[in-house]
């Protein structure tokens, strides 16, 4: 998690900070192509709800510079492109070029068109100018990210002074009794579902560790906090499973 330390974790796996990247590409470049359709499975459909309340408190208006990184296959910029209209633009950026191209082929087969531009881009290091964006989303990505508080400083720094960052990202359940549901479902369903529809178990194990090893709510307030960001607030969703925090740059 942070920059100093020659190992990170991957999942429940110490491994050499060199390597984490390759190994999260690998599982990305693996379930592209059925990310989708486990998304909706895997949620039962609620990560939809998760994305709009994402996209209520962007408030992001029509001629606004968005930027959705780790956007994946890009479901947020396909709402983002509606709310800013022909004089706005919406970034979809991802480190991940397989995801990335079944993102751009979706949202063109949808009829999006001239106020998206696709990037490849790392995180930690954002290719941008910087005060560039009005708002910046990273919805499930922070967490596969090896320099989080890179990260989080990078983002930082090509927000306008005014604008928003909104991390959506798995969290810490508040009862106990939920946590116990979750861990059978995620340690014992999960890689099942993954073997079954997208062929592969252990990137969806790598899924259910690396949301235990994610920092819980207040953890990611004080980083994103320590990165510039100002009046940064955060509200759990279904019970904490996942948590949408929202800071901005003055
Ligand atoms: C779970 S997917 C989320 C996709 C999309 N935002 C969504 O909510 O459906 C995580 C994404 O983060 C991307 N990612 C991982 N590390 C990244 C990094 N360092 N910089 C940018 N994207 C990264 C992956 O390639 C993958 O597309």
């Amino acid at each position: 998690m942070t920059s100093d330390k020659h190992t990170t974790h991957f999942g429940y796996q110490e491994v050499p900070v060199t390597e984490k990247a390759s190994r999260v590409a690998d599982v990305f470049h693996s379930v592209a192509s059925r990310y989708d359709v486990m998304n909706d499975l895997m949620s039962f459909g609620i990560h939809r709800v998760w994305k709009r309340l994402t996209i209520e408190r962007a408030g992001v208006r029509p001629g606004h510079n968005v930027l959705d990184i780790a956007g994946g296959t890009g479901d947020l910029t396909f709402r983002f492109s509606r709310l800013v209209g022909p004089r706005g633009r919406v970034v979809l950026a991802d480190i991940n070029e397989s995801m990335l191209r079944v993102g751009r082929d979706k949202l063109i087969d949808r009829g999006v068109g001239g106020n998206v531009e696709y990037v490849q881009a790392n995180a930690e290091t954002l290719p941008f100018p910087d005060n560039s964006f009005d708002c910046i989303t990273i919805a499930f990505g922070l967490r596969n990210v090896t320099d989080q508080n890179a990260a989080l400083r990078s983002m930082t720094r090509v927000l306008k002074p005014g604008g928003r960052l909104l991390v959506l990202e798995f969290s810490k359940p508040r009862s106990a009794l939920l946590n116990r549901a979750y861990d059978e479902y995620s340690f014992r369903l999960l890689p099942r579902m993954g073997e079954c529809v997208a062929g592969d178990a252990d990137s969806y194990r790598y899924l259910a560790e690396s949301i235990r090893m994610h920092p819980d709510q207040e953890t990611l307030k004080g980083m994103m906090e320590t990165a510039g960001l100002e009046r940064v607030e955060y509200t759990n969703l279904t019970g904490g499973i996942v948590a949408l925090h929202r800071g901005i740059k003055l």
